[in-house]
């Protein structure tokens, strides 16, 4: 009886001799065949490969994460790996960059690009949103383009700006306080008047009916910080007052303004949030932009390459770190 039922099942197929499952739909029997061979051996390389993934990589989820893997991999590890990578090749240039000195710098190709290079793009990161992205400036926030420097424009001057700022909260932060002539009583409105007319004129401007009125005043209360020939003092960040560059404006409204409120424009300091290798960068890249002053040393001749064009310096080495990037990529 068993046996019947059981041939019952292994029905026969007529036309192909193979047995049926079983199952028919509508008249139409699935035939029993043996899967083929080359499948079978897909299906079980799969199977093991699987098992050896779970162990090896981080695979199943848990509670806290997922499992490790014995393989240790992680993509936070190979992202860590090519970090390790790009500072290893930077190292080589940041080793002997940071004990360098200017002057070396300025006279070493791979160095002078390097911080160049550096200063370019920490520019952008940190000083473009008060200076602009071209360092160009706007009222109240010095163009670093030209080569009229209210501190000075020596690379250790420009240094010290960056560092320590200007009427910041560092230590040694760049301080000078212009008194405020208007607001603090200490000249009279027309007092005031008279010596903005001797300051524009200046610098070209209209000879005042009270000039030697204004020159007095001038060279009371003014001359100690802006000099008496009112062409300013870098000790005392007082700017040149005898130039068409003008911080706060040039017209008279503006500079009625600068001299009877002052104007006290605070730059932060860098030290601590920029690495002094990235400060020592974005000094040179500067001085550079800038047309940077020379330090003299009495009796002694400078001789400091200053670049002709130093954007081109840094579309030239923006395009050799993209070659470069390309060749590690491709693996060249
Ligand atoms: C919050 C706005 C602000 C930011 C950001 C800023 N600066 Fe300044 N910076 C100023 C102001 C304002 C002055 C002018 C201070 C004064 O009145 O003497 C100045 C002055 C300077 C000077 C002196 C210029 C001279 O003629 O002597 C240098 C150099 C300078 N900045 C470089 C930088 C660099 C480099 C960065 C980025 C790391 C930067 N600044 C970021 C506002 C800023
Ligand atoms: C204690 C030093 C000091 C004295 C005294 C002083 N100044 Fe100044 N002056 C400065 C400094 C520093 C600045 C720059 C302020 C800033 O950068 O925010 C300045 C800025 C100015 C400016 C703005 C320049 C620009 O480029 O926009 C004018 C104008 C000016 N002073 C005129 C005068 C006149 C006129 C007197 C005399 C009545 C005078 N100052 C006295 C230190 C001084």
């Amino acid at each position: 009886m068993i046996d019947d039922h059981k041939n019952n099942d292994k029905e026969v197929d007529e036309l192909s001799g193979v047995e049926t499952t079983g199952h028919e739909w509508d008249g139409l029997k699935e035939l029993n065949n043996p899967l083929p061979r080359w499948w079978l051996w897909i299906f079980y390389v799969t199977i093991i490969w699987s098992v050896w993934y779970w162990v090896v990589y981080p695979a199943w989820p848990t509670l806290g994460g997922a499992t490790q893997g014995t393989g240790n991999y992680t993509q936070f590890n190979e992202l860590a790996d090519s970090q390790r990578d790009i500072i290893a090749r930077q190292k080589v240039y940041l080793d002997k960059f940071e004990t360098a000195s200017f002057d070396e710098v300025l006279a070493d190709p791979a160095l002078y690009s390097f911080a160049m290079a550096g200063g370019a793009s920490a520019f952008k990161d940190n000083c473009a949103t008060c200076h602009g992205s071209g360092a160009s400036g706007s009222k109240g926030y010095p163009n670093l383009n030209d080569d009229d420097w209210i501190w000075g424009g020596t690379l250790p001057d420009i240094q010290d700006s960056i560092r320590y700022g200007i009427r910041a909260n560092h230590i040694d932060t760049r301080i000078s306080d212009m008194p405020a002539f208007g607001r603090d009583e200490l000249l009279t409105g027309e007092e005031i008047e008279s010596v903005v007319a001797y300051v524009l004129s200046l610098s070209g401007g209209e000879k005042p009916a009270d000039y030697e009125h204004g020159a007095t005043i001038f060279q009371d209360q003014c001359a100690a910080c802006h000099g008496e020939d009112g062409r300013g003092g870098q000790e005392l960040g007082a700017p040149n007052l005898a130039d068409k560059i003008w911080l706060y404006g040039g017209d008279e409204h503006s500079v009625y303004e600068s001299v009877f409120n002052a104007r006290a424009g605070v730059m932060p300091s860098w030290e601590g949030r920029l690495d002094a290798n990235t400060i020592k960068q974005l000094s040179v890249y500067l001085h550079q932009l800038g047309g940077g002053e020379v330090e003299a040393e009495a009796g002694q001749e400078v001789d400091v390459p200053v670049r002709e064009d130093p954007v081109a310096v840094v579309e030239e080495v923006e395009d050799n770190v993209s070659e470069e990037l390309r060749r590690t990529t491709s693996g060249e």
